[in-house]
């Protein structure tokens, strides 16, 4: 062999080295297009500070959805009972809330979108999202709200869809995603509960025909690992049914038969592995519906990045508002002794984190709320072959008067129980109003008998 053979030795070991390199580093990006860390959130303000953005960050979610109030483009008006415009009590003549104008909008979602805390998120993670009442432009607002055309634009912009995207054409901002390898991936949902929704308590509909349409393909469309649908209002969670008539908040529950509708789609589609995220309340819990598919339906609550129920009051009075929380009876929200209150409810700053790891067997998903440090406040942690058809067998038939956790709608439950906020709220009402009275008689007993006495003297 002379030097020419060595000559070919050599590239032939060159050639051999940079395709076993070529095809590592690609097997290496195929590792990385798996899908282990999804993040969520709701309900944040553009003019508060947003300290949370650390914790998501430090988090390192491969994609962050955003669940709607993903900007506050409405303007609240203060509480007036009495006066020329007052925006509550029985004789309410003006709204609580008046949305903006376009360019008011604009720069809202331009502020939200300039956060500091948010642009480094936005640096090296996928954002997605759809939208709730306070980004669509109004609260609690529904299919007549004329301001959706413009305002789905907006939206369209601050998710930096492109400006060729068919959905900027369609009506309504709700989309699909599928991310990861095959047989990994996951299918993310979004949903949109705003545009072709129908009146609060009309138990009309709240994804309107097309979304319908869209949904039944996209459920029966190819298979996936992991299949989470996004919705701004809570799907399991029926709060209004035992906060009511003292607080009374959207929710799918409010419109029993798209719900119904809903769960049977999915049963139809015979997917498995699905569930909810979902924001809109201030506060988190994880909700679980059993009797639908014939696998738990879980609900992750994430709400919100800076609004929380606890901020309505100073701190010292934060236990009130975490006794409440303990008084609101539930069938479905999901207790255990991790949880960080013992309501298992967390109405401080939060976001939702989706993680799975690929590697146990069998593949084992972390569904969790996170406070401001990210530190866990209440999760679940499951095998997926725990959601997947038959592994419960609830969907059984269930005899009228019988309860059963995660399955009997909040409804159900002994009045006494379901209204025992309202009760406990009235009573203590109640009890105040007779404390002034005695109070009030009891100083008129006295300076009356003062002035008689100070008369003689
Ligand atoms: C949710 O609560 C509301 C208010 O009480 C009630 O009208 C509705 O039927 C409930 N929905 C379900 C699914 O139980």
């Amino acid at each position: 062999m002379g030097n020419g053979g060595w000559w070919w030795w050599w590239w032939g070991l060159m050639i051999i080295g940079a395709v076993v390199a070529v095809a590592s580093s690609g097997s290496q990006r195929k590792e990385d297009l798996r899908v282990s860390r999804i993040a969520f959130g709701s309900c944040s303000d553009q003019s508060d500070p947003q300290p949370i953005w650390d914790a998501i960050i430090k988090y390192d979610p491969q994609v962050f959805i955003w669940l709607g109030d993903n900007i506050y483009g409405d303007n609240k008006r203060p509480f007036k009972l009495f006066g020329k415009e007052r925006t509550i009590g029985p004789w309410k003549n003006a709204p609580r809330f008046v949305p903006n104008s376009r360019q008011e909008m604009e720069l809202r979602f331009k502020k939200a979108k300039t956060n500091p805390g948010y642009s480094r998120l936005r640096e090296k993670t996928k954002i997605i999202g759809t939208w709730d009442d306070h980004d669509y432009g109004l609260n609690d607002a529904g299919k007549e709200f004329s301001a959706k055309i413009s305002n789905q634009e907006l939206l369209l912009d601050f998710l930096e869809e492109p400006q060729d995207s068919p959905r900027r054409k369609q009506a309504g901002v709700y989309a699909s995603y599928t991310f990861g390898p095959l047989g990994r991936q996951i299918k993310v949902i979004l949903l949109d509960t705003r545009y072709h929704r129908d009146p609060l308590s009309s138990d009309g509909t709240i994804l309107g025909n097309l979304q319908w349409t869209w949904l039944e393909k996209e459920l029966n469309g190819p298979a996936s690992a992991i299949t989470i649908i996004g919705s701004s209002i809570q799907v399991i969670s029926n709060l209004s049914a035992t906060t009511g008539p003292l607080i009374s908040s959207e929710s799918w529950g409010r419109f029993p038969k798209e719900r119904d509708r809903l769960f049977k789609l999915i049963a139809d589609s015979k997917r498995d592995q699905v569930f909810f995220i979902s924001g809109d309340v201030h506060f988190g819990e994880i909700a679980r519906y059993d009797c639908a598919t014939g696998y738990p339906l879980y609900d992750i609550t994430s709400s919100g990045l800076t609004k929380s129920i606890e901020e309505a009051v100073p701190p010292p009075f934060h236990f009130i508002v975490r006794f409440v929380a303990s008084l609101t009876p539930t069938t479905m929200r999901v207790m255990n002794q991790n949880c960080r209150f013992s309501s298992c409810t967390y109405g401080q700053p939060n976001f939702g984190a989706i993680e799975i790891d690929w590697d146990a067997t069998p593949v084992t998903l972390k569904l969790e709320v996170k406070d401001i440090n990210g530190l866990t406040v209440t999760g679940v942690k499951m095998s997926l072959l725990e959601l997947q058809a038959g592994s419960i067998n609830n969907v059984v038939t269930m005899k009228t008067g019988e309860y059963w956790r995660h399955c009997s709608p909040e409804v159900t439950l002994p009045w006494l129980v379901r209204y025992r906020l309202a009760i406990v709220f009235y009573s203590a009402v109640a009890i105040l109003l007779l404390a002034l009275i005695v109070f009030t008689y009891a100083a008129v007993l006295i300076s009356r008998r003062c002035l008689g006495k100070c008369k003689f003297d």
